[in-house]
């Protein structure tokens, strides 16, 4: 006979998104009530090589959480425990494997199921710890909206709400000076965040990952609305634009454990902008703004549900899985599905089709 579930762990892992703090409180509550004991694991992955980072999560370390942004267990884009970084006596940092000491102090501190809260990476981990022998959860977090297996990952809604209330507030002060405002937003090699909140701030232009843009293009619109007496504009880029055949914008080289930080974008449209139209064109970098503060009430009550929903699926022994939105219900799917492949903007996705339709730019000429 199997042994009961006991002991599960919990751990938040990349980069911080709001509702983090929502799921972990209804993991808490979801396995208390079960009578389960739980233990939070900080920082990722760390507290489990370091277990001195482990700590116990009773109904009081979750009161009062839901609304609260950040996670109460730290988190770390950085640490992967397959892939940690060893510094080497030269001083160089190379990648070595410390899985193994992660399954040793999961199995002796006598854990029976992790919940993992994370996104594409975190989730990859997650299903290398699966194969392995932990028995897994995942549950979908990002604010780039990025994950497969899911119609939503929790952290996205309240980052499109804040680069929508920016892109607002951008019109009118656009609007009193005739400016240009190119507004950089976040998501990584995905256009969510940016095609969301364009449109819903009714942006001249949106430019995605997923349409590689002509500067052309984009300052023909800007021209075009100043012929009709719109003398300002607001275009709002996503991180991971990029022109036709040109390269992504980084912010240094690529570090050893962890991903190559995207950032750049906006300076680079702006120059160009300024230089073919004449017209005065400011950035705005929204940067982690998105990802700080409060989640909104969607993505707080995606999080609860799916934390509940994670809990289920351990009751349930349903392991090397994720949580996922599909509407109207939370399933599990294999972590494989959310791992295999990015989830991009489709390009004849109803929304941008409403964006051509309303006649958004998106700098490719269609
Ligand atoms: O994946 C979430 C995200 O905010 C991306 O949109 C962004 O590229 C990246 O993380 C930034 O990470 P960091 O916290 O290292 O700046």
């Amino acid at each position: 006979m199997e042994r009961p579930i006991r002991r599960i762990a919990v751990n938040t892992g990349g980069g911080d998104a709001p509702g983090l703090n929502a799921v972990i409180r209804a993991v808490v509550l979801s396995a208390l009530r079960r009578g389960w004991e739980v233990l939070g694991i900080r920082k990722g992955y760390e507290g489990l090589l370091d277990t001195s980072k482990i700590v116990q999560l009773t109904r009081e370390s979750v009161r009062g959480l839901t609304h609260l942004g950040g996670t109460i267990l730290g988190t770390t884009n950085r640490g992967n425990p397959f892939e940690f970084p060893f510094v080497l006596p030269d001083g160089n940092v190379t990648p070595i494997d410390r899985s193994g000491e992660v399954v040793n102090h999961f199995n002796r501190l006598g854990i029976d199921a992790l919940i993992a809260i994370g996104g594409d990476g975190s989730m990859r981990i997650a299903h290398r710890f699966a194969g392995k022998g932990i028995p897994v959860v995942g549950v979908p977090k990002t604010i780039d909206n990025d994950l497969s297996g899911t119609v939503i990952t929790f952290g996205f809604d309240t980052a499109v709400t804040v680069a929508t209330d920016a892109l607002d507030r951008l019109h009118s002060t656009a609007e009193a000076h005739e400016r240009v405002f190119v507004v950089e937003v976040m998501g990584r090699y995905a256009g969510w965040i940016a095609l969301n909140s364009g449109v819903a701030s009714s942006c001249d232009v949106i430019l995605i990952p997923e349409i590689p843009f002509d500067i052309e293009v984009v300052c023909r619109k800007i021209m075009d609305r100043e012929a009709r007496g719109r003398h300002f504009a607001i275009v709002v880029v996503a991180e991971g634009a990029k022109p036709v055949g040109g390269e992504l914008v980084t912010r240094g080289p690529k570090e050893v454990d962890r991903e190559v930080r995207l950032g750049g974008i906006a300076e680079q449209v702006a120059a160009e902008i300024e230089h073919r139209t004449g017209k005065e064109t400011r950035t705005v970098v929204l940067g982690h703004l998105q990802r700080g503060g409060r989640p909104t009430t969607f993505d707080r009550l995606i999080a609860l549900r799916f934390g509940a929903a994670a809990v289920r699926m351990v009751a349930e022994r349903r392991f090397d899985v994720m949580v996922a939105l599909d509407p109207p219900t939370v399933r599990a799917v294999p972590l494989t599905d959310a791992i295999d492949r990015m989830k991009n903007v489709p390009l004849d996705s109803d929304t941008v089709l409403t964006a051509r339709d309303l006649g958004t730019c998106f700098g490719d000429g269609e």
